[in-house]
């Protein structure tokens, strides 16, 4: 490469047409999933104070929002529920007339062409709140695998396009593709929660679907922050298993992470932008002191120039919107 005064990198970014012909990375509403948080009742909408913009939504206005996703070309959404019983064992997850399973039916009914991903974990609908069967205060992995393989199979049933692990037991994407194929469901794809850290950004997430662990936390199944090269060996485990989709999560403080799975992995690679990360931009530019959708579009653009394909984020709406003017 030839260096200055021949070569001047600033010559490309004299004007904005320049730099669009070389721009590297571009975001686009193809890339985006939009998460929703759907509750039991009729006609509500909360407000989560943690995540301001984004709702607890009953079926029905949940509907109006999937038709509002799929008006925007966002591709999917993936959906979390907050059943109306919590037990020991999570009933509700598997149960055919969960909330989940409802919200699913109904939006398939309503806007066939949004895709509708679900999230298979426990948390929500334990009342222990950890997403594994408990026993004597310790997190059962095997045991918690049937009961992950039947609230995936009632999700399918209910109409679910994909579904997405994210309890991080060992070996339930293997248990969970078997299932699957056994009941004629084997084109339906499996985004595995693969990296998933044990996180301080789930927070507001926490409140959203009323999830957090009543007691101790989920550092004994979520990974170990600091790690990287433990990723990589979740990665090719769930890939191995019959993932189709691989996920880092959270996105911002793993972008290494999710660099080394695109270059070790020819694999579509998801990135979940996680509550925490929403919430600290919302919070900042409240206060006036950041620019939401400069800083937003950057951290985005960010996740996606490190190796995302799929990128998860409760801002997808208002990137819709940005990326349209
Ligand atoms: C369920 C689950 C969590 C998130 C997605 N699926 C919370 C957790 O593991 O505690 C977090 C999403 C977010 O923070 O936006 N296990």
């Amino acid at each position: 490469m030839s260096e200055f005064p021949i070569y001047r990198p600033r010559r490309m970014r004299a004007n904005e047409n320049l730099r669009r012909l070389v721009r590297e990375t571009r975001l686009s509403v193809d890339d985006l999933i939009y998460p929703m948080f759907v509750v039991h009742g009729e006609n509500t909408a909360t407000n989560i104070s943690s995540m301001p913009g984004c709702y607890q939504y009953s079926v029905d206005r949940l509907v109006e929002a999937a038709r509002e996703l799929a008006s925007l070309k966002i591709p999917g959404t993936i959906l979390f529920g907050i059943p109306e019983n919590k037990d020991e064992f999570g009933t509700e997850a598997y149960s055919d007339d969960g909330i989940i399973q409802q919200a699913v039916r109904a939006i398939k009914d309503a806007v066939p062409e949004l895709l509708v991903i679900t999230d298979v974990c426990l948390c929500e609908y334990t009342d222990h709140g950890h997403c594994g069967i408990v026993e004597k205060g310790e997190v059962l992995n095997d045991p918690t695998l049937d009961l992950l393989v039947k609230e995936s199979l009632s999700h399918v049933r209910a109409g679910a396009d994909m579904i997405a692990p994210s309890d991080m037991m060992d070996g339930r994407i293997g248990v969970i593709r078997d299932a699957l194929d056994d009941e004629g469901y084997d084109a339906i794809p499996i985004m595995a929660y693969s990296a998933k850290y044990a996180s301080a950004f789930y927070g507001p997430f926490r409140e959203a679907a009323e999830s957090a662990p009543q007691f101790g936390d989920r550092r004994t199944y979520q990974m170990d922050p600091p790690n990287s090269e433990e990723a990589l060996r979740e990665v090719a485990l769930d890939i191995d298993e019959g993932a189709d989709i691989v996920m880092v999560k959270p996105a911002l403080s793993y972008l290494d992470v999710i660099h080394q799975v695109k270059l070790e992995f020819q694999m579509p690679v998801a990135a979940y932008n996680v509550s925490g990360e929403y919430a600290m931009i919302k919070a900042a530019a409240q206060k006036g002191w950041i620019d939401e959708e400069r800083v937003a579009v950057e951290v985005l653009t960010s996740i996606k120039r490190a190796g995302a394909d799929i990128i998860l984020t409760y801002f997808a709406k208002s990137v819709a919107e940005w990326l349209d003017n």
